[in-house]
């Protein structure tokens, strides 16, 4: 792939004032419903982090935070079917009452494997909060708690979400598109 044909940030699905707003929805949300019961927080790395900080900044309530590490894609955008576990947990979680942040659900391999995982550990409750889902595209079938965006059928970038490690810092979710403006597939 040469660099001028390599696909970038194309249209604004979601502007950083829609996910501002939303994420504080969420925030307020959480807060409310895990009033006094202090839940982790777990990050799925990388996606998740800009979601998490923003997130945790708009609940007013007593959490903790931690972080996991799972890789389920080449460098590419097909998935792999093969969720791996790169990096684990600080804390140990049985009994506690954990809220999984997670960037995407995609074809929900991940985020069933993750939920899958953590339950084995015998938390007191497992829940997960989603910043973007693509319903079309579901494999499996699996939880979300809590939603930011529901979103068609696009490859997205920015915001955290990457194409190969880049472009998680561009500041709205965008549509991955390739050097002829088309949507990249
Ligand atoms: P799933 O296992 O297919 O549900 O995929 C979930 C993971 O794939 C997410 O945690 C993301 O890291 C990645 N992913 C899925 N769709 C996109 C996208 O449109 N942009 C960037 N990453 C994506
Ligand atoms: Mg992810």
């Amino acid at each position: 792939m040469t660099a001028e044909g390599l696909p970038r940030p194309g249209r604004v699905l979601i502007t950083r004032d829609e996910l501002d707003a939303r994420i504080a929805e969420l925030g307020r949300e959480i807060a409310r419903d895990y009033g006094g019961r202090r839940p982790v927080l777990v990050g799925v790395l990388q996606g998740a982090f800009l979601f998490m900080a923003d997130l945790i900044r708009h609940a007013p309530v007593d959490l903790v935070t931690d972080f996991i590490g799972v890789s389920s894609y080449g460098p590419d955008t097909q998935a792999s079917g093969e969720v791996r576990l790169t990096s684990d947990l600080s804390t140990t979680i049985e009994g506690r009452d954990v809220l999984i942040v997670e960037d995407i659900v995609d074809t929900g391999l991940t985020l069933a494997h993750l939920r899958r995982r953590l339950e084995a550990r015998r938390p007191r409750s497992v829940r997960a909060c989603v910043l973007c889902d693509k319903p079309e595209r579901r494999r499996v079938e699996v939880a979300v708690d809590y939603l930011g965006f529901a979103i068609p059928n696009v490859f997205v970038v920015g915001y955290g979400f990457d194409f190969g490690g880049l472009y998680r810092n561009h500041p709205h979710v965008c549509v991955l598109e390739g050097g002829d403006g088309r949507p990249h597939a």
